[in-house]
């Protein structure tokens, strides 16, 4: 079956990851259209606007998008690009897979593979309820957790975890001190787990569960939790297996799903034809996994952790003098 998705190349490094991105795929001859939309401050210099409207309806179209990271510019007025593509298509669960890989930089080149499943919609991350004092002295930050919220995304992760054979999912909370929003997201998170008695779950404490994930990351098999813990605690995982330039990440909703890296435009290396691709090539392989091509995601996948094993080609943040075409190169020859 013939799938189009939208590309977005994005900003910084975007454009060159995306191109290396593309050229392994369609290397892998999947029948894949692409229909290209601008995002971020290329969409800004072509169009006057950093999320054109036609970008928005190509999305809304394909129900799939691959993008590369975009650059919000800093100041006032300027909405999180990502954000405003997450709260717009209702992308609920950001799914963050964290493997181990062969490669120098990483401290368990083996034992982990875990997956952060992070509610992406809510909790402090909702961007109202935000305010300072008139003196300036005082901040506050509201959070909002809905029992919809929290159920959609913790029944996410045990449906993901029954698809993929997994055994077990840990709910993340600080449910002790935040007892009306962690406290829902927990409770809610409990009786979603009954209708799942197939699956082991457990409950752990946020701070207890970044020193359980530096000392002992194997004993993880799907995190699910609030947005912002979902934020750290995935970076946290993804320092544990290399580094940012091997980090995937997807945000799923019900109609719509895009895929990413999560890292972001990297600006102090565009241009210079170094930047890793792996990071946008396994977001791709999720898009494989999503569009029902699982076995052509574990072809993209074993020929990315073939090309890691024999240290070919190498880009500078693994160690290694090879660029993002000649890494691609060697990844798209072990297919
Ligand atoms: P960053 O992730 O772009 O860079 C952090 C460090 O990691 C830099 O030293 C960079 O060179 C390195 N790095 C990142 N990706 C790499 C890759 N593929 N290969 C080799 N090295 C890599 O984070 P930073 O500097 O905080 O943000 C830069 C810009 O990116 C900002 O404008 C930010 O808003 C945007 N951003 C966008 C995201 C997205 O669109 N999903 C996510 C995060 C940041
Ligand atoms: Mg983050």
């Amino acid at each position: 079956m013939s799938h189009t998705i939208t590309v977005i190349r994005g900003d910084g490094i975007g454009p060159e990851i995306m191109a290396a991105t593309l050229h392994v795929l369609d290397k892998m001859n999947l029948g894949l259209q692409y229909e290209e939309a601008d995002a971020g401050l290329a969409a800004m210099e072509k169009h006057g606007e950093l999320l054109p409207k036609a970008t928005l309806d190509s999305i809304a179209k394909n129900k799939v998008a691959l993008k590369s990271p975009l650059t919000t510019p800093v100041g006032e007025g300027f909405a999180s690009i990502n954000v405003t593509l997450r709260k717009t298509f209702d992308l609920y669960a950001n799914v963050r897979p964290a493997k181990s890989f062969p490669n120098t930089k990483s401290r368990f080149p083996s034992g982990v593979d875990l997956i952060t499943v992070r509610e992406n919609t809510e909790g402090l991350y909702i961007g109202d309820g935000q305010a300072l004092s008139d003196d300036g002295e005082v901040a506050t930050a509201t959070s909002r957790i809905t029992q919809d919220g929290a159920e959609r995304v913790v029944r996410y992760a045990f449906e993901l975890a029954r698809r993929t054979g997994r055994k077990k999912v840990t709910v993340v909370h600080k449910a002790n001190i935040l007892k009306s929003t962690s406290g829902l997201f927990l409770r809610t998170a409990r009786e979603v787990a009954s209708h799942y008695p197939d699956i082991q779950c457990n409950e752990m404490i946020v701070d207890n569960t970044c020193m359980q994930l530096v000392m002992k990351p194997e004993q993880f098999d799907i995190i699910v939790t609030t947005n912002l813990f979902g934020d750290i605690i995935s970076d946290l995982c993804a320092g544990l297996v290399g580094g940012l330039g091997l980090a995937p990440g997807a945000n799923i909703g019900d109609n719509v799903a895009i895929f990413e890296a999560v890292h972001g435009s990297a600006p102090d290396i565009a241009g210079k034809g170094i930047a890793n691709p792996c990071a946008l090539l396994l977001g791709a392989g999720q898009m494989l996994d999503h569009l029902g091509m699982p076995q052509e995601a574990e072809r993209l996948r074993n020929a990315i952790i073939g090309t890691l094993e024999a240290k070919d080609s190498l880009t500078p943040d693994l160690g290694g003098t090879g660029t993002t075409t000649s890494f691609a190169e060697a990844i798209a020859s072990r297919l």
